[in-house]
C-alpha cells in the first residue's frame, strides 16, 4: 500500500494554532486524524494583550467536530514553553510526531529607527520560538522509533525587507535553524536513528498579518497552506528534508540551496585591497539581489518618465 498522507494515530503540535495559518494547519491536522496540541499565546499582531481564549477556542472547535485537541496558552519565546507544549502531547497521547511553528508577530520599523525592544521581541518569538520547539521536539523524537517531523514557518521576507529587518533576520534564522535540524536528523539517521525531517514553509495568505501587504501580488487563503504542513508531517512526506517551500494559493515552489558560485585566488600569498579592486568585478563579480534589482528598475523607469508639462 502507498504511504499515506493522513495523520491517523499521530500527535502534532501547532504553535500560533489559534488564528490565521496556524489555525488552518491545526484544523487540517485534526481533519486528517491527528491529535492536536493547539499552542497559542492569544496576542495582538504586535505581541501584546495575551489571552488563553484563542487556543481554547480552536481546541473546542476541533473537539466539536469529533477530533482530539488540547490547548496550551504559553509564549513560545519562553524556553520552558517549548517543553510544556511537547509534554502536553506526550502526557496526553504518549508521543509527539509533528511540530508546526506558525506562531508569529510583527513590529515594523525602519532599521535606523528600530528600538532594541522591537528587535528583541520579534527575533525572540520567531527564531527562539522555533528553537524552543525544535529543541524539545527533537529530544523526544530521536528516542521514538517512528521519529517525527519539524515544520518551520519562514517567509519570502527572509531574502530581505525594507521596513521589517527584525522579521527578515528572524526568518533567515529560522531557515538556517531548520536546515541545521535537517542536517542533524540526517546524521542521526546515518547512525541508525529514527526518520526525522525538518523543512520550512514560506506561506502567503490573507490573515491579519498580511493586511497591509499590497496584494496586487499573489495571495491565497490560510486553508491553501495547510495541506503542505499535513503532507510534510505525514509518512508520505518523511523523506522530504532540508527544503524551503513557498505555498500560496494553488502554487507550491521549492527554493534553491545557497552555495558558492565563483571563486578567485590571490596571485601572491594573499590579496591586497588594490588587487581585489582590480580582479573582483570581472572574476567573481556580484550576484543580483532580486529586491534591489526591482527597486533599481523602478528608479530608472521613474527617471525616464517625462515630467508632465504645466
Ligand atoms: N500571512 C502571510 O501572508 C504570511 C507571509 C509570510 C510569512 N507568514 C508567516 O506565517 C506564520 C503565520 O502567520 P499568520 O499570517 O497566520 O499570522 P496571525 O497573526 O494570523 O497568527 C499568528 C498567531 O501566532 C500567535 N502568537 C504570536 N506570538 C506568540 C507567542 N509568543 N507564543 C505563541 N503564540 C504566539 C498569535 O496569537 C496568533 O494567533 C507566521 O510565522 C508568519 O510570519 C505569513
Amino acid at each position: 500500500m502507498a504511504e499515506t498522507c493522513h495523520l491517523e494515530g499521530k500527535t502534532v503540535a501547532v504553535t500560533g494554532g489559534g488564528s490565521g495559518i496556524g489555525r488552518a494547519v491545526a484544523l487540517a491536522c485534526a481533519a486528517e486524524g491527528a491529535n492536536v496540541v493547539v499552542a497559542d499565546y492569544g496576542v495582538d499582531l504586535d505581541g501584546s494583550n495575551p489571552s488563553s481564549e484563542r487556543a481554547r477556542a480552536v481546541a473546542d472547535e476541533i473537539a466539536a467536530a469529533g477530533g482530539a485537541a488540547v490547548a496550551v496558552a504559553g509564549d513560545v519565546s519562553v524556553f520552558a514553553v517549548g517543553a510544556e507544549i511537547v509534554a502536553a502531547a506526550c502526557d496526553t497521547w504518549g508521543a509527539i510526531d509533528g511540530i508546526a511553528c506558525p506562531a508569529g508577530v510583527l513590529r515594523e520599523r525602519m532599521l535606523f529607527n528600530m528600538t532594541e525592544e522591537e528587535w528583541d521581541h520579534v527575533v525572540a518569538v520567531h527564531l527562539k520560538g522555533h528553537f524552543n520547539l525544535y529543541r524539545a521536539g527533537l529530544a523526544r523524537m530521536r528516542k521514538q522509533p517512528t521519529g517525527g517531523s519539524l515544520v518551520g514557518f519562514a517567509s519570502g521576507a527572509f531574502v530581505a525587507s525594507v521596513a521589517q529587518a527584525n522579521y527578515a533576520a528572524a526568518k533567515g534564522g529560522v531557515v538556517s535553524l531548520t536546515r541545521s535540524a535537517a542536517l542533524l536528523a540526517a546524521s542521526l539517521r546515518l547512525r541508525g536513528g529514527p526518520p526525522i525531517n525538518a523543512n520550512c514553509i514560506a506561506p502567503v495568505a490573507r490573515t491579519r498579518m498580511s493586511e497591509n501587504v499590497p496584494f496586487e501580488i499573489e495571495t491565497g487563503e490560510p486553508a491553501d497552506v495547510a495541506p503542505m504542513a499535513v503532507y510534510l508531517m505525514s509518512d508520505a512526506g518523511r523523506e522530504v528534508n532540508a527544503q524551503i517551500y513557498t505555498v500560496v494559493g494553488r502554487r507550491i515552489s521549492v527554493w534553491n540551496q545557497p552555495a558558492e558560485l565563483r571563486s578567485m585566488w590571490a596571485p601572491g600569498d594573499r590579496w591586497t585591497p588594490a588587487g581585489i579592486a582590480e580582479m573582483l568585478p570581472g572574476a567573481v563579480g556580484q550576484e543580483p539581489h532580486p529586491f534591489v534589482v526591482d527597486l533599481e528598475r523602478r528608479l530608472s523607469a521613474r527617471a525616464e518618465t517625462p515630467r508632465s508639462q504645466p
